[in-house]
């Protein structure tokens, strides 16, 4: 072995050393004995404690260090891919190990585990995934299904399959853990399982509700962090937001205005928090600010239970986060942001008094509180079930109708995703998993992408269909700073192709890649370097699966655009609409009215008929990320569903 690793080892056991104090100062570390003798006698374990007590980074070690992970993995699930890495990076540097070794994550796009892995982080999708090809999850000796009380669609099927999975494998351990009290359901399920208490510790947390109802909260967020750190006590301030783009938004108007500050006043360090974030990134949220510097983390509801960040003495609230919702009558899923519930603005405060008493700022008023629900609806009664449903079909379980749900989806929602994968043809008119459908299942990408990708062979084009998918699986790539606008336009205009927006993203991709991801050309052309090396990743991910699954990734239909778009077609005829006279739309499968969104190359251009990617609800109905398309093209795709739809109208 090199002195450099022997250096590199020894580093990371100081490092690990370190943080013990730390560590056993965490409410969890007192239980340490009662959970484990928990563990070894049941076979299925509730544990239930406060955000930050400790259960995600501690409860796995010991675990590990009592054995536990000797004939299989440990896994522990996630809602949040972001949650999922960044926990797996700490918990390595708690144990002095190198991140991929002992400890490990698996997210989609990026896996971070080896031979020698046997903690293993990951989301809580890719353990479903796993299930394609592992029905009984053999690797495993404990599975964690952890955040269970967040009821992600995922989770809540995971559930399901892991009840089902214990049947067989009397070996199996399941913990089941969550962050609120209402932990019976969790024990019922499994058969009356033991519940563990993990008592807290909270410093009181004083709120100030808004006194007028706020039409902007994005402003109202801005003037609430510089009123905090120009009036308060030092402290980091956590202000939760709805998503990336809103949340680099506030990112750089915070910059822009921070000269206005008195010239006094101390640093203001900015750290965003979201999901599609590159690691290095991440990291910056979690080291202390420097001195003379107060922390302003800008997070999405990732915050609220999953990641605990210390130093926080500051939320900033704006009650709302953005949720996916699914309207089983239409058929249209959106992606919405929406007021958050009670339980949710409860957590959120309680971020603000874990190591002294805190200050929670609510930017709605105290009537706004009173109106929200007292907790979110588990997402499995709200979502679009179509992709779990295929996975879970790939993974065996032929009886959906059956299947031992936790809280049991509606039966318009389940009737509604099995009629979209029978138009997928994924299934056959029995219900059954048709070889086209089980491919699909294959491919990490929802049914309708995975649908495109594998028609893209036929098409000759999937060069470009990848590079397309990888720019829609980001955040917007176009930046856009208000007193650049007009130069930001201008430089978007490059790359616009009046097909729309498939077709401008490609030129993008397109762009980036013939200068190898050069940094400049990004600032140049008001391009997120950020937000496209990401879509860059993505892009080389999803070649190899194509390359796996037989398609080759570099077939290319050149300077061709209507194959390409034909080809998406294949996987989103139910995503149409056609003008109407005022000017909006109206979808072809809900009859809905819809607007074409700002963001969109083909604002405010009367295309007779258009394809979109996703339908998003604000203050109105827009489709996002839309192409024209021709009436002939139709003839070719989902006519058995139109077929189908028409007879039964
Ligand atoms: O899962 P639970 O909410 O119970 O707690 P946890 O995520 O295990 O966090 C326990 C402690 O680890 C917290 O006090 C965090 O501040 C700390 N932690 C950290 O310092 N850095 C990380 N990257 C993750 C956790
Ligand atoms: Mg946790």
């Amino acid at each position: 072995m090199s002195s450099s690793e022997d250096g590199g080892r020894a580093k990371r056991k100081a490092k690990a050393a370190s943080l013990v104090p730390s560590r056993n100062r965490l409410p969890i570390s007192n239980e340490r004995k009662n959970i484990i003798a928990a563990v070894q006698k049941a076979r299925a374990l509730v544990i239930v404690g406060e955000t930050g007590s400790g259960k995600t980074t501690q409860l796995p070690q010991f675990l590990f260090e009592c054995g536990l992970a000797k004939k299989g993995m440990i896994a522990i699930t996630q809602p949040r891919r972001v949650a999922a890495s960044s926990i797996a990076r700490r918990v390595a540097e708690e144990m002095g190990v190198k991140l991929g070794n002992e400890v490990g994550y698996s997210v989609r796009f990026d896996d971070k585990t080896t031979q020698s892995t046997k903690i293993k982080y990951m989301t809580d999708g890719m353990l479903l995934r796993e299930l394609l090809s592992d029905k009984l999850l053999s690797k495993y000796s404990v599975i964690i299904l952890d955040e269970a009380h967040e009821r992600t669609l995922r989770t809540d099927v995971l559930f399901g399959m892991v009840k089902a999975i214990q049947k067989v494998r009397s070996d199996l351990k399941i913990i089941v853990m969550s962050a609120t009290l209402d932990a019976a359901r969790f024990a019922e399920y499994f058969d009356g399982a033991e519940t563990l208490y993990i008592p807290g510790r909270q410093f009181p947390v004083r709120v100030y509700n808004a006194i007028e109802r706020q039409e902007d909260y994005v402003d109202a967020a801005l003037v609430a962090t510089f009123q905090i750190h120009v009036d308060e006590d030092p402290g980091d301030i956590l202000v939760f937001l709805t998503g990336q783009e809103e949340i680099e938004t506030v990112e750089k108007l915070l910059k822009e205005h921070m000269h206005e500050l008195p010239p006094n006043a101390s640093q203001l360090l900015i750290c965003p928090l979201f999901a599609s974030q590159p690691a290095a990134q991440q990291q910056k949220v979690f080291a202390p600010a420097p001195p003379n510097t107060r922390k302003v983390i800008l997070s999405t509801n990732v915050a609220e239970t999953s990641i605990t960040i210390s130093g926080i003495r500051y939320i900033v609230d704006t009650g709302m986060a953005k949720v996916r919702a699914f309207n089983p009558k239409l058929g249209i899923e959106s992606l919405a942001v929406v007021p958050i519930s009670k339980a949710s603005a409860l957590q959120r405060l309680g971020r603000a008094g874990r190591e002294a008493p805190g200050v929670c700022y609510r930017l709605y008023t105290e009537d706004g509180f009173s109106s929200l629900a007292n907790v979110s609806e588990p997402e499995i009664l709200r979502c679009n079930l179509a992709n779990v449903l295929l996975t879970l079909k790939a993974s065996g379980v032929e009886n959906i109708m059956e299947f031992d749900f936790l809280d049991r989806p509606p039966r318009a929602s389940l009737i509604r995703a099995l009629e979209h994968l029978f138009a997928l043809r994924a299934l056959n008119s029995k219900g059954e998993l048709t070889p086209e459908g089980h491919k699909m299942a294959g491919f990490p990408v929802d049914p309708s992408l995975a649908k495109v990708l594998i028609h893209s062979k036929a098409l000759n084009c999937t060069a470009e269909v990848i590079s397309i998918i990888s720019m829609l699986s980001v955040e917007t790539v176009f930046f856009s700073p208000h007193d650049k606008r007009e130069a930001a336009n201008e430089a978007k205009r490059k790359f616009v192709s009046h097909d729309g927006d498939h077709i401008t993203l490609l030129n993008v991709m397109r762009g980036y890649q013939a200068v190898s991801g050069d940094k400049d050309w990004c600032i140049q052309n008001y391009i997120n370097g950020r937000a496209i090396k990401n879509a860059m990743d993505i892009r080389n991910q999803l070649a190899s699966f194509c390359e796996q699954g037989g398609i080759s990734p570099t077939a290319s239909a050149g300077s061709e655009v209507e194959p390409i778009l034909q080809c998406f077609l294949q996987g989103f005829f139910q995503n149409i609409a056609s003008l109407q006279m005022d000017g909006s739309y109206q979808t072809f499968s809900g009859k809905q009215v819809c607007h074409i969104h700002p963001s969109s190359v083909l604002f405010q251009k009367r295309m007779p008929l258009i394809m979109y990617h996703e339908l998003v609800q604000t203050s109105r109905q827009y489709v996002r990320n839309v192409s024209s398309i021709s009436l002939p093209w139709l003839q070719n795709t989902g006519s058995h569903y139109f077929n189908a739809a028409n007879s039964s109208a």
